[in-house]
This record gives C-alpha cells, structure tokens and sequence, in this order.
C-alpha cells in the first residue's frame, strides 16, 4: 500500500548537507505491524515523515496504492494524509490549552461531520484506550502513559487504515510501554490497522510481523 523506491533524503542548510536516506526500498504490506530500527540520527524519523507524506524525498518515489505521490497535488495529498493515515509523535504534540476530548477530535476538523458525530467519535475512541474519565482534563495534568493513549486515541479518530507511530513507548516506563504495546497490537489484530513503528526496543519488535533495521540512512536488514 505504500511503496519506497530508490528514496534518498538530504536535509541541506547553507554551510552543512546531511544524508538522511539514502537509497531505501521498502514496501508496506495492508495489515502487517512493521517494526522500524537503528541508532539514533539513522533516520527512522525521516522515514515516517517520508511514508506520511509530511515531507518530500530529494530523489526517488513514495507511491501509495501503485499511484506517485510526485503526481498528486497538495489537495490529493492532503485528503490522502487526512482519511488514511494516522500519526502518533515521537514526542506526543498534545495541546496544552486544549483538554483531552478536544485534542482527540483535531484530526476530525477536516471532515464533514458534525460537532455531535465528532464528539461520539472522539468519546469512542477514548474510551477505546481507557480514558473516558480524563476527557476533561488538560494534557500536563495526565502521566506519559495517559498523554501517549490521547495521541494513540488522536492518531485512530478518523478511523486511518495506517498507524504511523514514532517510538510510541520511548518516554514511558515498562510497565505503562506495555500497555500501549497491547493497545497497538489490538489495533492490528482486531481492527485490521496497518501499523508502522520506529522503536529502540528488540523484545518489542520481536513481537510484530516484521523489523527493519537501518543504519546511517540505508536499510541494512
Ligand atoms: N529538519 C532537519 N534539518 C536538518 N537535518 C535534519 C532534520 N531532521 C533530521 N535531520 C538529520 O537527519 C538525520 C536523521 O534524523 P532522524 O530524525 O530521521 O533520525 P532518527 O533515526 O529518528 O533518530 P532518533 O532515534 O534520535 O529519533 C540526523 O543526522 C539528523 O540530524
Ligand atoms: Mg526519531
């Protein structure tokens, strides 16, 4: 469903170039949970960014069910990014002056629904990760673990085929790290999500349908 081919990133200031990518080929398959590895700066994150279509290859093709996303204009891909895919940051991007149900509902903005279908929606969905009786409060008043199910919660309110999810238990303890692991396999196995996530964490890559490994810009396994 989403295909790499030949993809090079180089992120070009005036005085450095940095090689993010280099020559990437990789495809990911409907309903499989990939798990993406490396050291850090090995450019995990350029890769999500690349396959979310939130930035541009310098050279090669990111196609999307067989079609070049080169050839899409920002509206395609913008209606492409808003109905199929999901993200869930590296670091969780709440907004503080936004409370819990209010945050959840962001990627719903964009839809023609009305306020009360998004409301349901958005309800569901945090109930779905456990935290109906937080919906009225405010990010900094939830622990990592309550902040990282919100953004998962954010990340599934338009109902994305694509979970994009970038070290989705990077900040947590292990105990809260397991909980979310749970959470995102539920969401592949039962709903059918496709699932893409860099992690640093072996025993949990070990445990999704497929790892890639990459070091300093190139896929190496
Ligand atoms: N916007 C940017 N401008 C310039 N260089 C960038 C930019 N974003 C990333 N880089 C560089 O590209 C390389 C890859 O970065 P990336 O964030 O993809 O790494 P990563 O594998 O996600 O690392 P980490 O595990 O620390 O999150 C790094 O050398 C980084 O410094
Ligand atoms: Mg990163």
């Amino acid at each position: 469903m989403i295909k790499l081919t030949n993809l090079q990133k180089i992120y070009r200031t005036r005085e450095i170039e940095t090689v993010a990518l280099e020559n990437v080929n990789l495809e990911v398959r409907r309903g499989e949970f990939l798990s993406v590895m490396g050291p850090s700066g090995c450019g995990k994150s350029t890769l999500l960014n690349l396959m979310g279509l939130l930035d541009l290859p310098t050279s090669g093709t990111v196609e999307i069910d067989g079609v070049n996303t080169a050839g899409m204009r920002d509206k395609e891909l913008a209606a492409f990014r808003n109905r199929r895919l999901g993200f869930v940051f590296q670091s969780f991007h709440l907004i503080s002056s936004l409370n819990v149900l209010d945050n959840v509902e962001l990627p719903l903005l964009y839809r023609k629904v009305s306020a009360s279908e998004r409301r349901k929606r958005a309800e569901a969905v945090l109930e779905q990760v456990g935290l109906s009786h937080r919906a009225r409060h405010f990010p900094t008043q939830l622990s990592g673990g309550q902040c990282q199910r919100v953004a998962i919660a954010r990340a599934i309110a338009g109902d994305p085929e694509i979970l994009l999810a970038d070290e989705p238990t990077g900040n947590l303890d292990s105990k809260m790290g397991i909980e979310i692991m749970e959470l995102l396999h539920r969401l592949n196995r039962e709903e059918g999500r496709t699932i893409v996530m860099v992690t640093h964490n072996e025993a949990q890559a070990r445990q999704t349908s497929r790892v890639v490994r990459f070091f300093d810009g190139r896929q190496v396994q």
